[in-house]
């Protein structure tokens, strides 16, 4: 029982304010459109993460999770066997159009150009390192559909150097956004932002919600509104997380623009569904040097096919569909997570041989709904992509004890204590980025 009392509220915290505020009255409207040009009458109810008396309780014991078989990562889909690095590019450009037509959904070429302008820049002092911090914006190109609109708003910070710096990009929040209901305490130990600083890292936040909201009802505007012009998104058109990474992309851009940042070392970090989203942008962008994903949960990291936490049910409901392409309503009626031809090894493998931190919190401080443990599997099973590169996947196949770094590859996996959050594994994932990366 001590899991559920922990477990709910800290879930309900994790929800940023959108989600809790947003009204899905024109999201439920699209996602029915979606079914009906599917031709699917059902969906299967999710995982009930708040009423564990609930006939659908979300599952947190292990002896239920199952020990699913997964879809073979170095296989053909004809069923050949990749047994070289050669033979792996085109594995992996079979999994990329898997993950395009089945999960996250196509980039159309109807795409925006994003143009990008300097709106402020300051000195300061951070943490007793000067630093110059900027404001951009990338204003999307919208003349093809002048209904829908969107720019994409960055901020970052770099640490005065001789020479150019590495930076983190994190999909973050508007400035000065506050989570809803009471303060939260503050955090122990130094921000993240400065342990970046005092390791010559620059910091970055792209504010995912300017470049796509956040809500199925709201497709017709941001980045897919524009591509789509007034057209409805069909089954593989692209969902929202495809079009968080692909904003993060152009940010990417953006910043290696800067000469002041060094343009092949530029990560990506992001929590829960930004940690997804994360996820993504590794997959799809080579340029993404290192990637942070904290619990990212079902839709990123951890397996679909256990029984451990969020189900497809949860991630096909009205407040979670529009992360997806049209097509994966599927899997949650009529079909299930076992007729994907995917799971989330696959995903994490196509950011091999780059490094990669995967993390999230334990589940008796209320971070199991993300399955930690899954999205661990998950790492495993997706190392041959590492070693088929000649590089070292993760340094372990055994589940780690929490606060115990598997950072000995350069695939990594470690679980906090403290919840839903990526606080307490900043200073594991930098120290590993230092070492990935250099200083
Ligand atoms: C919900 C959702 C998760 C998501 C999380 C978040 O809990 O079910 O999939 O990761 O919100 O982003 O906060």
């Amino acid at each position: 029982m001590r899991l559920w009392t922990l477990c709910a509220p800290i879930l309900a915290l994790a929800l940023p304010a959108s989600a809790q505020q947003q009204d899905y009255t024109a999201a439920n409207a699209d996602r029915q459109a979606m079914l009906d040009r599917l031709g699917i009458g059902e969906i299967r109810a999710g995982a009930d993460g708040f009423n564990p008396n609930a006939p659908n309780a979300a599952n947190y014991d292990e002896a239920k999770a199952g020990t699913p078989e997964l879809p073979p990562l170095l296989r053909t889909n004809a069923g050949l066997p990749v047994r070289n690095s050669k033979y792996w590019d085109r594995r992996r450009r079979e999994i990329v159009e898997l993950f395009d037509r089945e999960i996250y959904g196509r980039v159309p070429l109807t795409a925006p150009k994003i143009t990008w302008n300097l709106v402020r820049e300051e000195k300061a002092v951070e943490a007793g390192i000067a630093v110059t911090k900027r404001w951009i914006e990338g204003v999307a190109d919208n003349r093809a559909w002048p209904r829908a609109s969107t720019t994409i708003a960055v901020r970052y910070t770099l640490p005065e150097s001789d020479r150019r710096v590495p930076v983190i990009l994190s999909f973050g929040f508007p400035e000065g956004f506050k989570f809803p209901g009471p303060p939260r305490p503050a955090d122990p130990g130094p921000p993240y932002t400065e342990q970046l600083l005092k390791h010559g890292f620059g910091y970055a936040v792209v504010v995912a919600s300017s470049i796509q909201a956040d809500n199925g009802g709201e497709l017709k505007t941001g980045v897919i509104g524009i591509s789509l012009q007034g057209r409805p998104r069909g089954p593989e058109d692209w969902g929202v997380l495809r079009a968080w990474a692909w904003g993060a992309s152009r940010a990417r851009e953006a910043l290696a623009a800067d000469a002041k940042v060094d343009a092949r070392r530029i990560g990506i970090e992001g929590l829960s569904r930004y940690g997804k989203a994360a996820l993504v942008a590794m997959a799809y962008d080579p340029h993404f040097a290192i990637g942070f994903v904290g619990s990212s949960g079902a839709g990123g990291a951890a397996l679909y096919r256990r029984n451990f936490g969020e189900r497809m049910g949860n991630l096909a409901a009205g407040g979670e569909y529009h992360w997806f392409a049209g097509n994966f309503l599927k899997y949650a009626g009529p079909k299930t997570e076992f007729d994907l031809p995917v799971d989330a090894h696959m995903l994490i493998a196509l950011s091999a041989p780059r490094p990669l931190f995967i993390g999230a919190g334990t589940v008796d401080t209320g971070d199991g709904w993300v399955d930690p443990r899954g999205s661990f599997l998950a790492a495993v099973a997706a190392s041959p992509a590492w070693t088929i590169r000649g590089a070292k996947g993760l340094s372990s196949t055994v589940f780690p004890p929490e606060l115990t770094p598997v950072t000995g590859g350069t695939l990594a996996f470690r679980q906090h204590r403290g919840g839903h959050n990526n606080r307490d594994n900043w200073p594991s994932f930098i120290a590993f980025a230092v070492r990935e990366l250099g200083r």
